[in-house]
């Protein structure tokens, strides 16, 4: 674990210092050995892509925000679920030892079922999206909970939804826009998850990357005959961030990053 270093204001991690500076309001993850890669954590009230290839451990990371924003920090969140049942995402977390059902029922994460409706299945869950290809009345229904449940924190998975929704690549670009936007907008500091295929590539689209305040990359590569995942900070405006790619872990208490290792591949 990476010493906070007060003197200079910055994290130690090794041969790489990251500045933080006092300005900025830090939203810490609390995602083991991420805050420090970053200056303490995301900004505050911004959207940040987390993009990787399947299984890559995106929504883990994503609902992880999400659980210790409420039992580490006090934040209440919304998870907005576009491509999964609900149910298996709260049995997946059980594994990691996190009960999201228990923070449901104080109130403090509220579970948006956005795929039910859209693939014409009958959902008994609190909050259902009944116009999934319409994304105003999926924002606004992200206000309603907002309100409800005081929230600060959201998690959008995955944006690849929003290709079904959009006609055109201008249309999805707005539609982006609009999503990352009005989170900001009403205050909540987000992640959106991103489907991607190509090693090379940031994004889904070509284009999230750049509409979203940060981007982090998740990479499950194949190296000498075993997948090591592996995190990067592509991109986070306004603040100083690693430029390393730092191995990960999933383990029975969820993600782990190791800040002062470096991966190559
Ligand atoms: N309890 C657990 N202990 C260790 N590793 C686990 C555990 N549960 C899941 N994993 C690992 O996490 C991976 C899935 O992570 P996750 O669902 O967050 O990925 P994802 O990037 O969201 O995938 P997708 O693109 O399919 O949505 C599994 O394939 C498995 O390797
Ligand atoms: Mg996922």
């Amino acid at each position: 674990m990476a010493e906070e270093d007060s003197e200079f204001g910055g994290f130690d991690l090794g041969e790489e210092e990251i500045k933080t500076d006092s300005q900025s309001e830090r939203v810490p993850t609390g995602i083991k050995g991420f805050d420090e890669l970053c200056g303490g954590g995301l900004l505050k009230e911004r959207s940040y892509l987390v993009a990787g290839n399947a299984g890559s451990g995106k929504s883990t990371f994503a609902i992880q925000y999400l659980y210790n924003g409420v039992t580490k920090y006090d934040e209440p969140g919304i998870l907005v679920v576009t491509e999964e049942d609900p149910k298996n995402i709260r049995k997946n977390m059980k594994s990691f030892n996190m009960d999201l059902k228990e923070l449901e029922d104080q109130n403090k994460l509220a579970i948006l079922d956005s795929q039910s409706t859209k693939i014409g299945l009958p959902t008994d869950e609190e909050y259902v999206e009944v116009n999934p290809f319409d994304m105003d009345s999926t924002l606004k229904k992200i206000v309603e909970i907002k309100e409800k449940i005081g929230a600060k924190r959201c998690v959008f998975d995955s944006t690849t939804s929003l290709g079904f929704i959009s006609e055109s690549q201008k249309q999805l670009r707005i539609n982006f826009l609009k999503l990352s936007g009005t989170l900001s907008a009403i205050g909540l500091t987000s992640m959106l998850t991103a489907e991607v295929t190509d090693k090379e590539k940031m994004s889904r689209f070509d284009m999230e990357e750049f509409v979203t305040e940060g981007t982090i990359r998740l990479y499950y590569e194949r190296k000498e005959g075993i997948r090591t995942r592996s995190i990067e900070i592509y991109k986070m405006r306004g603040s100083d961030h690693s430029k390393k790619l730092n191995p990960f872990e999933i383990s029975s208490s969820g993600i782990e990053v190791h800040p002062k290792e470096e991966v190559y591949f």
